[in-house]
C-alpha cells in the first residue's frame, strides 16, 4: 500500500483528498518507482483546483515530474536501486503521476538523475526550471547574444521565470524582469535581474511596432503581454512562448515578423526527445547555484492540496517541492 493525492470527479467538479492505494493499482509502465520529491508546477495547480481541463482520465495522482528510486524494473536500462527522473509524457494528465509515495512510469520516459544532482534539486527545478532552459536553449540556437541588448523575462517571480531570470543572468544577459509584485523586486535582483518593470506596463494594447527593447524575450504569461512583447523586439529578435499565465489569445499583426525579422519560439517541455532533456538537465545541474533547492519551500502531499490555490492565486514565490 502508499499513499497518493487522488483526484476524483464528484457532481463535475473535482475532488482532492489523501488515499491509501493498492501497488497493483499502478499499471502504467515497467518501472516502479519510490517517490522521494515531486513538485507543484502550474498545471499541477489547475489539475488539483479542478481550474483548468488537465485530468484526461479520473481517478487521477496528479504530478507531471517526480524523481525518486527505482523498486522494480522490466526495462533493460533500469535497476533497483537507480535514481531517476521524470517530467511530462502526459504523467499526472493521462497516467497517475508524482504526487504519491509511489509511480509506475514507461522507462523511456525515465532518464537518470544527472551526476551530482539530488532528487530534491530536480525536483526544485521540475518542469518549470526544465522549461527556463529549454527557452534559454531556444534563444541561443536561434543566435541571440548578450551583447544584442535586455532581454526580457515576464512572470518573472513565478517558477518558470524565477529560473530563466537566474540562466540568463548566468549565461551574461542583461535580464529585464517584469513582475506583478513588486514587493519581490529585491528578490528578483539577488537572482540576476538588472531591471524589474511592471506586469501592467505590458499588459496593454500594443502598436503593431513600438520602439525597439528587447533582444530576445522569454515570456511565461502569453496573451496580450506576449503580443507587446513582439511590438517591442528588436530587429532580428527572438521570443520564446512558453506560458499562458495571463491568457490563450493571441492578438498580433505580422508587422514584427515581416519588418523586424522577429522570431517566435514555441517551447513544450512535455513531449522533448530523449536527448535533448538529457543535455537540459545537465546543463541546468552545471548552471544553477549549489544552494538552489535550500531556496525550494518543502510541503506535504496534504499541504500541496491549500499551495495549488495559492500558486494559482499568485501567493508563492519561486519554486515548492513536495515530499510525499
Ligand atoms: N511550455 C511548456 O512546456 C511549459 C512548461 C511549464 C510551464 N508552462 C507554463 O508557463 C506558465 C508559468 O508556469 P509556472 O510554473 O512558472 O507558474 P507560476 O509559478 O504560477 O508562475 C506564473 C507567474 O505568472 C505571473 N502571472 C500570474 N497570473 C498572471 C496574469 N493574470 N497576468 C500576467 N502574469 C501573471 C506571476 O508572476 P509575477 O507575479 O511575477 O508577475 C506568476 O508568478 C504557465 O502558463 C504554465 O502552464 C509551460
Amino acid at each position: 500500500m502508499f499513499t497518493a493525492l487522488l483526484l476524483e470527479e464528484k457532481d463535475k467538479k473535482t475532488h482532492a483528498s489523501l488515499q491509501r492505494l493498492n501497488e497493483h493499482q499502478l499499471t502504467t509502465g515497467d518501472v516502479l518507482v519510490k517517490v522521494d520529491y515531486s513538485t507543484l508546477n502550474y498545471k499541477d495547480a489547475l489539475a488539483i483546483t479542478g481550474k483548468g481541463k488537465i485530468v484526461r482520465q479520473w481517478p487521477m495522482v496528479p504530478g507531471i515530474d517526480y524523481a525518486g528510486t527505482v523498486l522494480a524494473s522490466d526495462h533493460p536500462d533500469y535497476r533497483i536501486g537507480d535514481e531517476v527522473l521524470l517530467t511530462g509524457w502526459g504523467v499526472g494528465e493521462q497516467y497517475w503521476g508524482g504526487l504519491a509515495e509511489k509511480a509506475s512510469a514507461k522507462g523511456d520516459w525515465l532518464i537518470p538523475l544527472p551526476p551530482g544532482m539530488s532528487a530534491k534539486r530536480a525536483m526544485a527545478i521540475g518542469t518549470a526550471g526544465f522549461t527556463a532552459m529549454l527557452s534559454l536553449m531556444a534563444l541561443e540556437q536561434a543566435g541571440v547574444k548578450p551583447d544584442q541588448g535586455p532581454v526580457l523575462v515576464t512572470g518573472a517571480t513565478g517558477g518558470v521565470g524565477s529560473v530563466a531570470v537566474r540562466l540568463l543572468a548566468g549565461a551574461g544577459f542583461e535580464v529585464h524582469a517584469a513582475t506583478g509584485r513588486p514587493e519581490h523586486a529585491d528578490w528578483l535582483t539577488s537572482l540576476g535581474a538588472a531591471a524589474i518593470l511592471s506586469r501592467s506596463e505590458l499588459d496593454a494594447e500594443p502598436a503593431p511596432l513600438e520602439s525597439q527593447r528587447w533582444a530576445a524575450a522569454i515570456d511565461s504569461v502569453g496573451g496580450r503581454t506576449l503580443a507587446k512583447i513582439l511590438s517591442q523586439t528588436k530587429m532580428d529578435g527572438a521570443v520564446a512562448a512558453c506560458g499562458l499565465a495571463g491568457g490563450v489569445a493571441l492578438n498580433t499583426t505580422v508587422m514584427p515578423f515581416i519588418l523586424r525579422g522577429v522570431r517566435l519560439l514555441g517551447i513544450n517541455s512535455v513531449y522533448m526527445p530523449r536527448e535533448k532533456r538529457i543535455a537540459a538537465w545537465q546543463r541546468l545541474q552545471r548552471s544553477l547555484p549549489l544552494d538552489f533547492e535550500d531556496q525550494a519551500q518543502v510541503l506535504t502531499l496534504e499541504q500541496s492540496i491549500a499551495a495549488a490555490g495559492d500558486l494559482l492565486a499568485g501567493k508563492l514565490r519561486g519554486r515548492v517541492v513536495i515530499q510525499p
